[in-house]
């Protein structure tokens, strides 16, 4: 049995573990890099060390001082216990929408959580690096951990992912795989592969479908940790200073669904419980294997496990929810109550006067019996967005109703022609939605709002029936 000395020896050391079920059938080795055994439970322990490590030798941290970073948890999770091994206090600043696990985890290591707005842009005081700075800045022996941009972020997959790997393939690995966040994990660990195989060992970065690193269009996305969104108000796309481009020869783009139903894959066929990015870079890997034949060793980064998921991904309610299951009972689900098929809503720029908002919809053609248009601030065409990139959805009544009062009025979709929505998956059955007649929803096919309903009916009375099997508890 291997002995470590303390907890923070516990970190790196991962296994390479063979995929046999899902490999069967291709003609690659393929390998999963475990990271999720990191003492923290991912890849990011790894930098998280590194950077304490780093700040202590430059003087930036001393005892008695506090770690600060604006994190959507991983991270945070291995500044967290590295700090309280070391005993400094911890103050990690996340998005909302961060997994409820990773939240507890980080109060569980004694971090202080502040969560802070989701969708906000770069340069807004409210953006959670804005956030955690500031709060560094007002803070006496205060340290910023500054991932994006701090070198012993990739230093430390230099220093000990890359070395792992090229040992344990005994110099084998001729294709190495991984999602991008901060591209610590990516840069360090393929500029120690490219050098130990003198440029042999091919790079690829699996990156989620709309995130600007692979050429998407910076929307929104469902995976937490990988890839590159861009608020549309933000006034410059800033990359990180840890991700060196250079050493990446190929992007897999991979849709939020790939992802996610990979994720699932693995845990039911392989056995292996892994995230979200996991199941990113897993079907990046997979599908690369495609291309390649039996001298070829693939080498995949599984960043963390998924029990950090099982509210979400590995859900059943939650999978339908979002529109990543095809409905059980599509007579009775909100598929059904679609006149046509769900290919995506009419979208309205923002900058317009309500009586351009209506002949921006008429030159477009759009079809005016449709329930509702959204409004958002990126994109001008019909499209399929995540709910979190729309301002409002707009009907058409209420635009008719602002422009007799004042066609020369702003179009203002959130203040003024908006109506409240619900989010539904297409595969929702109908009476799950019974409280609320006549409610505009957003119909959700793989995450995206494809179509616009109304909740047509109020449903069967259930306020007799047990309130467990109401699901109120
Ligand atoms: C779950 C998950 N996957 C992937 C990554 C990407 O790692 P890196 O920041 O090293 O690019 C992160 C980073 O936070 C993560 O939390």
């Amino acid at each position: 049995m291997t002995v470590r000395e303390s907890v923070l020896d516990a970190i790196g050391y991962t296994p390479l573990v063979r995929l046999r079920r899902l490999g069967e059938g291709l003609r690659p080795t393929i390998y999963a890099k475990l990271e999720f055994q990191n003492i923290g439970g991912s890849v990011k322990d790894r930098a998280a060390l590194s950077m304490i490590r780093a700040a202590e030798q430059e003087g930036l941290l001393s005892p008695g001082g506090t770690v600060v970073e604006g994190t959507s948890g991983n991270t945070g999770i291995g500044l967290a216990l590295v700090a309280a091994h070391l005993g400094y206090r911890s103050v990690v600043f996340a998005p909302a929408a961060t997994a409820t696990e990773k939240i507890r985890l980080l109060r569980a290591y004694g971090a202080e959580v502040h969560l802070v707005g989701d969708y906000v842009p770069r340069s807004h005081p409210g953006h959670l690096a804005n956030r955690a700075a500031a709060f560094a800045a007002g803070t006496p022996g205060a340290w910023l951990a500054r991932q994006y941009d701090n070198p012993a972020n990739p230093a430390a997959h230099e220093a000990s992912t890359g070395p792992e790997i090229w040992r344990d393939t005994a110099g084998g690995i001729t294709h190495f795989v991984a999602s991008v966040g901060t591209g610590g994990t990516i840069s360090g660990t393929a500029k120690f592969l490219k050098k130990a195989s003198s440029g042999a060992v091919q790079v690829v970065a699996a990156d989620p479908d709309h995130s600007v690193y692979g050429g998407g269009d910076g929307g929104a996305k469902y995976v937490e940790g990988a890839g590159h969104a861009l608020h549309p108000e933000s006034l410059e796309d800033v990359w990180p200073e840890a991700f060196d481009t250079v050493l990446v020869d190929r992007y897999i783009r991979i849709t939020d669904r790939d992802s996610i139903l990979t994720a699932r894959r693995a845990a039911r066929e392989e056995g292996l419980l892994i995230g979200g990015t996991s199941g990113t870079a897993l079907a990046a890997a997979l599908r690369l294997a495609e291309e390649l034949d039996e001298s070829h060793t693939v080498v995949v980064i599984i960043p963390d496990s998924g029990r950090n998921y099982l509210s979400t991904y590995f859900d059943d309610e939650w999978l339908t929810s979002a529109g990543f299951s095809d409905p059980a009972e599509p007579a009775l689900s909100v598929g059904s109550l679609l006149p046509g098929p769900a290919a995506g809503v009419p979208i309205l720029p923002a900058g317009l006067t309500v009586g351009e908002a209506i002949q921006e919809l008429v030159r477009r053609g759009a079809d005016c019996s449709l329930p509702a248009f959204l409004a958002l601030d990126r994109g001008t065409s019909f499209g399929a967005v995540h709910p979190r990139e729309v301002s409002a959805a707009v009907t058409l009544r209420s635009l008719a109703a602002a422009v007799e009062s004042n066609p020369r009025a702003a179009f203002s979709p959130a203040a003024q022609q908006g109506e409240p929505f619900a989010s539904v998956g297409i595969g929702t059955a109908v009476a799950d939605l019974a409280q609320h007649p006549g409610q505009l929803l957003a119909v959700l096919v793989d995450g995206r709002i494809a179509a616009t309903a109304r909740q047509p009916f109020a449903g069967p009375d259930r306020s007799q029936e047990p309130a467990a099997s109401r699901g109120i508890i």
